[in-house]
């Protein structure tokens, strides 16, 4: 009985971190010499870029948009070069996380706040790479869906959230007191709606309220997205 429990100790504490790392190792594979690409940001993503700082330290050339201050910060520490969506608004691909991916691969992203420039890098890649832990891959969409939302607009969002039929609550800080800020100045409002029937209706409806920049519901990718999904054993590869 013991020996079980350790297992399932293991299991549990290991196992996202060992999948996550199996999918990210995969993306960085599919990195070719003098690509542009989009870093994302969350700690999936991480493993990538990891793998990527050996690949360019043995002579990969590329150059990556960072999508967050975490992910510049990261890049920087791990010797990968940066450049931006002015110097390069077209990319060869994007490697990002997700919190949430469903059968269509549409996906829920901005646990991290970064949804943002996520969202406007993932736009302007060829490729949207999506690294992911089995615990990501539901059948319905059903997370609460993070807003990037202009300080001066948050009482009014607030309320036509609630007209929506969301459950809206501001994102507090951790070791910060008040709201999150996020790396562009704004405020975060996580809404649950419960299990979303129509994510690019809700997602074109969250993004037409004045005062809010993006939400993190990403439906608009679907054809050009691949998704890895890392587990204890290896990767499986989801492209539609
Ligand atoms: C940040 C994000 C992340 O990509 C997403 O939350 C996944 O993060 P992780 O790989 O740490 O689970 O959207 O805004």
């Amino acid at each position: 009985m013991d020996s079980m429990r350790d297992n399932r100790i293991i299991m549990d504490e290991l196992g996202p971190d060992m999948a996550k790392q199996a999918a990210g190792i995969h993306a960085a594979g599919m990195v070719r010499d003098g690509m542009a690409i989009g870093l994302g940001t969350g700690s999936t993503v991480l493993f990538a870029m990891q793998q990527l700082s050996l690949k360019v330290k043995e002579g990969l050339d590329i150059t990556g948009v960072p999508t967050s201050f975490q992910a510049a910060i990261r890049a920087r520490e791990l010797g990968i070069p940066l450049t931006t969506l002015d110097d390069h608004p077209v990319l060869d691909l994007a490697i990002d996380g997700a919190d949430q991916v469903d059968p269509l691969f549409r996906v829920i992203k901005g646990r991290g706040a970064a949804h943002v420039r996520e969202k406007c890098v993932a736009a302007a890649a060829g490729r949207f790479i999506i690294v992911a832990d089995p615990g990501k891959i539901v059948p319905v969409l059903d997370a609460a869906v993070p807003l990037e939302v202009l300080p001066f607009a948050v009482t009014p969002v607030l309320t036509s959230l609630r007209n929506l039929g969301g459950d809206p609550v501001l994102r507090e800080g951790q070791k910060k007191d008040g709201p999150v800020i996020t790396d562009n100045g704004n405020m975060i409002i996580d809404c649950g709606f419960g299990p979303i029937d129509q994510p690019g209706q809700l997602e074109i409806s969250l993004t037409t309220i004045p005062g809010v920049l993006s939400c993190g519901l990403f439906c608009g990718f679907t054809q050009k997205t691949t998704v890895i999904v890392g587990d204890m054993t290896g990767v499986r590869i989801l492209t539609r």
